[in-house]
């Protein structure tokens, strides 16, 4: 099965998502918007790998404290738009004990440079100009307290994405 490892967005934020999400598609904008349930932060991607349970057992070892999550602007790749997270340190420094603890665990990832974002349109073409657009991206701040194992499987209406592990944030005073 394909697997992937993200956290999972907070309510306010796919709210803010949607809107911006329909706003673009009312000024110019066409292209496949991420459905609200799709909408997540990808920390690893693993890819084929048979056994979900050996994946969220290795990751299980990582402990990480509660996350802060803040939106960073608007971007694109080709005809994907996606919305950007600050890189914190904090943030940064859990995705390479992840991805460690994977290759520790000769779990395969794709080792693309991390680079925070969440996907919010694929295939989109502009019939405006971008700038009209894209200048009044959402913002805001979300605590994620916890990592999640996602399966990813081709529906009949698209990626349909269902998790299949967990590991919860430790607090710490
Ligand atoms: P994307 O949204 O930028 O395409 C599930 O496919 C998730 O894994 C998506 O968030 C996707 O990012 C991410 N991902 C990272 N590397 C990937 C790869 N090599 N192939 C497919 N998805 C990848």
């Amino acid at each position: 099965m394909r697997l992937f490892i993200a956290i999972p967005l907070a309510g306010d934020i796919i709210a803010s998502v949607r809107t911006m999400q329909q706003y673009w598609l009312t000024h110019g904008m066409q292209g496949h918007p991420t459905p609200p349930e799709n909408l997540h932060l990808t920390l690893a991607f693993i890819g084929e790998y048979p056994d979900p349970a050996a994946v969220t057992e290795a990751i299980a070892t990582v402990e990480f404290a509660p996350l802060t999550l803040t939106l960073d602007g608007v971007g694109s790749f080709r005809d994907t738009f996606w919305l950007g997270l600050i890189k914190t340190e904090e943030l940064t420094a859990c995705v390479r004990r992840i991805r460690r603890t994977l290759a520790v665990n000769n779990i395969p990832y794709d080792n693309k440079r991390f680079k925070p974002h969440i996907t919010l349109m694929r295939k989109a073409s502009l019939s405006t100009r971008p700038e009209k657009i894209l200048a009044h991206p959402p913002t805001g701040t979300m605590t994620a307290d916890k990592i999640l194992l996602m399966r990813s499987d081709r529906g009949k209406n698209g990626m349909i994405y269902t998790p299949v592990g967990e590991i919860a944030a430790v607090n710490r005073l």
